[in-house]
């Protein structure tokens, strides 16, 4: 049986889409204000008010181990930190800023230990790094930009140099590329160049703003096996970008490009905010979450969850729950994450559930997200499945129907394959039949 292959990349994602499940952390100053990462924006907060964050970021409870260990628990294999995010604080020692953790009441790179966490427990690295930077002096102030409603706009962007900038981003990806050892993927946010469709005074950036182009060929260099984002606008380009990264939605099918499936990347918060948010009541159920992982397996895809520490360098009680909730849950289940793509085409999955496809095993997974009463029915798989199981303890599942009952409904389904349930759903969040195909 065929299944979906996707384009080649020029980063080594062989791993990455075996592996199906990463952390994605945003931290950073806004941990304090604990109201959005883009809380500089939101209120138009300036520099010397914002600098009150820098001034108190004291992390004192941080323990990577700790972070790493809820982390490789959950059943995630690689992660993705915020090296800096739009408010241009960086997390590492940085030579080329005075903007970062080591000058704050943390008092060192909280990179390094991070990474070294992380890889003990196995997990690939890859660092998150913004494009946008609120804080570099010179970075033209654009209609993003918390200071865009400032009266004098125009004089601030006279005096600031964009080159400049550039230098420095390259200059600090250089630094993220070659301190850190191996890295596993490089994660772009984002480019929202100009164009003739925004109002006439909306003033983007894109890949003129970064020199994208100079920028991709340091990471390529730098780092030859590196997986790209594809925040660099730079889609047009043959090899410029390795995974399409949708975010905050869940795609209705494999993620295509010119009519080829490409590998992806679907990014989640918990609840709506990417860093640490004390007042958000939108947090998704671990039931959500997990039926979340499922659906984008059985569309091909990967998923980066998100967890925003707090300014005490802690991961809260509420992800924490969620993060044990994937860890039970995967504990038992993980063979229909692991090294599971979307099943060959001519699978259709019933009614409220979704397939995954394991090529290696030739195993099929059905995932119930609601349990029906007793039948589930699987067209076109009569005759296809040798054996089958609920996946979290090992117990069989019967083949087929009582004999009488296909009298009762009084028409036979040939190419159907009816498995009998047991009345009651197992108690698994989201129960897992495991087929073993012929
Ligand atoms: C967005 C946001 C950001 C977040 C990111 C994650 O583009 O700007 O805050 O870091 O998405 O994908």
């Amino acid at each position: 049986m065929d299944v979906i292959k996707p384009k080649k990349t020029v980063g080594d994602t062989g791993w990455f889409v075996q592996d199906r499940f990463g952390l994605f952390i945003h931290w950073g100053l806004y941990a304090l204000p604990a109201r959005h990462e883009w809380v500089k924006h939101q209120e138009e907060i300036p520099d010397e008010k914002y600098d009150v964050y820098f001034k108190y970021f004291d992390p004192d409870l941080y323990d990577p181990n700790l972070w790493a260990k809820a982390a490789y628990n959950a059943g995630m294999k690689y992660f993705v930190i915020t090296t800096k995010h739009h408010e241009g604080f960086c997390l590492w020692d940085s030579k080329l800023t005075d903007y970062k953790a080591p000058n704050t009441p943390a008092k060192k790179d909280l990179l390094t230990p991070m990474v070294e966490a992380f890889r003990n427990y196995g997990f690939k690295v890859g660092f998150y790094h913004s494009l946008i930077d609120w804080h570099h002096p010179d970075f033209i102030i654009d209609s993003l930009h918390s200071m865009r409603n400032y009266p004098d706009r125009d004089k601030f962007n006279q005096k600031r140099d964009q080159k400049k900038y550039i230098e420095y981003l390259h200059g600090q990806v250089r630094e993220l590329l070659t301190q850190f050892g191996k890295i596993d993927i490089m994660w772009f946010d984002f480019s929202y160049p100009s164009d003739p469709n925004r109002p006439k005074d909306w003033i983007g950036k894109g890949r003129k703003e970064w020199e994208s182009e100079r920028l991709l060929k340091i990471v390529r260099e730098l780092q030859p096996y590196v997986i790209l984002d594809d925040r660099l606008d730079l889609a047009d380009i043959e090899g410029a970008w390795d995974i399409k990264t949708p975010e905050q939605y869940k795609p209705r099918e494999w993620p295509k490009v010119d009519g080829t499936p490409v590998v992806w990347e679907a990014c989640q918060t918990f609840s709506g905010s990417w860093g640490y948010h004390r007042d958000e009541y939108t947090w998704k159920s671990e039931e959500q979450l997990i039926q979340m992982l499922v659906d984008t397996v059985s569309k091909g895809g990967n998923l980066l969850l998100n967890v925003g520490p707090t300014g005490r360098g802690d991961i809260d009680h509420r992800a924490l729950n969620r993060l044990e909730a994937f860890g039970k849950w995967m504990k038992y289940n993980n063979r229909s994450i692991y090294g599971c793509t979307q099943a060959p085409e001519e699978l259709k999955a019933p009614q409220d559930c979704r397939f995954t496809y394991n090529p290696d095993t030739n195993r099929l997974y059905v995932h119930i997200f609601a349990w029906p009463f007793i039948h589930l029915h699987l067209d076109g798989l009569a005759g296809r499945v040798e054996y089958a199981q609920l996946l979290n303890d090992a117990s069989e599942i019967k083949i087929g129907m009582d004999p009488w009952l296909v009298q009762q409904m009084g028409k036979k389904y040939e190419n159907t394959l009816t498995l009998t349930l047991p009345v009651r759903k197992p108690d698994v969040t989201v129960p897992v039949i495991e087929l073993f195909l012929k």
